[in-house]
């Protein structure tokens, strides 16, 4: 896919309606008149909404400060996390995605590169990889970084919940230690499954200390110290459209990676089917009453 071809193949990322391309090929624009720009390095701004809402622009801006000591800094928590290998465990990571050399796929909040690295590895040669972040000092820092031979790489600088991207686009997507704080978090984890297509897979994760730990001295100490830890594992966000659901604890178990398989539609329960004889009612009917006292 040539970077012209990315171009064409993106949308709006509120309504996923088409986008004109200029003759020069600088900007897109939605048919509500909303200017997306082309960077000189071939990043695409398509940030939505124009103004972040107020928890977003404060991420944003947090890591535009923070991109030179980001990569020693990561590195320092993960070792505070029982010395946890953080290249064994992004590998890990990356694994649960089920990539293949060829395939297709999108990063979000992709920061400077760390798992995009593992992933352009596992679909090359002849893949395409999509990687984006909210913030522009990050995403360049990774572009700089990452080594893209035998492959396609396109980046775009993006809100992991308005992915400019038609419908079952993508084999997988990995989205890594952001999402507790993204201001649309429910609405995230329904892009994120959109644009993955039906039996490929959906990897996200972030900070969350494991309920049996938290009482423990030195997890309460980080507790204390860090309030991100103490965020719950997202699972209400979890579309209804997936199947093989897993969740996994990894770093010292104070952060969570869930993986699923998208579907092309929910599961049902048969509300219909016959029940199969007299004792079976009787006994849901009793259990029913019971729950209602
Ligand atoms: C802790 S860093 C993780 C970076 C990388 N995934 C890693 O594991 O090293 C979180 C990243 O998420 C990005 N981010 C935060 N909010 C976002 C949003 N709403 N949409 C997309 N990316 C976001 C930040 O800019 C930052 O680069």
């Amino acid at each position: 896919m040539t970077h012209q071809d990315f171009l064409k193949a993106l949308v709006c990322p509120l309504t996923g309606g088409p986008l004109k391309i200029s003759e020069d090929g600088k900007t897109l624009t939605s048919e509500d008149g909303t200017l997306y720009e082309v960077g000189d390095t071939g990043i695409v701004n398509m940030l939505y909404p124009k103004e972040l809402l107020p928890a977003d622009a404060r991420e944003q801006y947090l890591y535009d400060q923070a991109f030179l000591r980001y990569d020693k800094g990561v590195s320092w928590v993960f070792e505070t996390l029982n010395h946890s290998d953080e290249a064994a465990t992004r590998k890990f990571f990356i694994d649960l995605m089920e990539l293949k050399p060829g395939m297709k796929a999108l990063e979000v909040g992709a920061g400077t590169g760390k798992d995009s690295a593992l992933i352009l590895d596992k679909i090359r040669p002849g893949g395409t990889a999509v990687l984006s972040d909210l913030s522009p000092n990050m995403l360049k820092l990774a572009q700089e970084k990452l080594s893209t031979e035998d492959l396609n790489v396109h980046y775009f600088l993006g809100n992991g919940s308005y992915l400019p991207f038609p419908d079952d686009t993508f084999d997988a997507v990995f989205h890594f230690g952001g999402i507790n704080t993204f201001s649309e978090r429910k609405r995230a984890f329904d892009e994120l499954t959109r644009v993955v297509r039906p039996g490929g897979k959906v990897v996200v994760g972030d900070e969350s200390v494991a309920p049996w730990l938290r009482k423990h001295p030195s997890y309460a100490t980080l507790l204390k110290a860090n309030p991100l830890f103490r965020a719950e594992v997202p699972l209400e966000d979890v579309p209804a459209n997936i199947e093989n659901f897993k969740l996994h604890y990894v770093f010292g178990n104070a952060f969570y990676v869930m993986d699923y398989r998208v579907t092309a539609k929910a599961p049902e329960v048969d509300i219909d089917l016959p029940i199969p004889g007299k004792d079976f009612v009787d006994n849901w009917r009793l259990r029913a009453e019971k729950a209602e006292d």
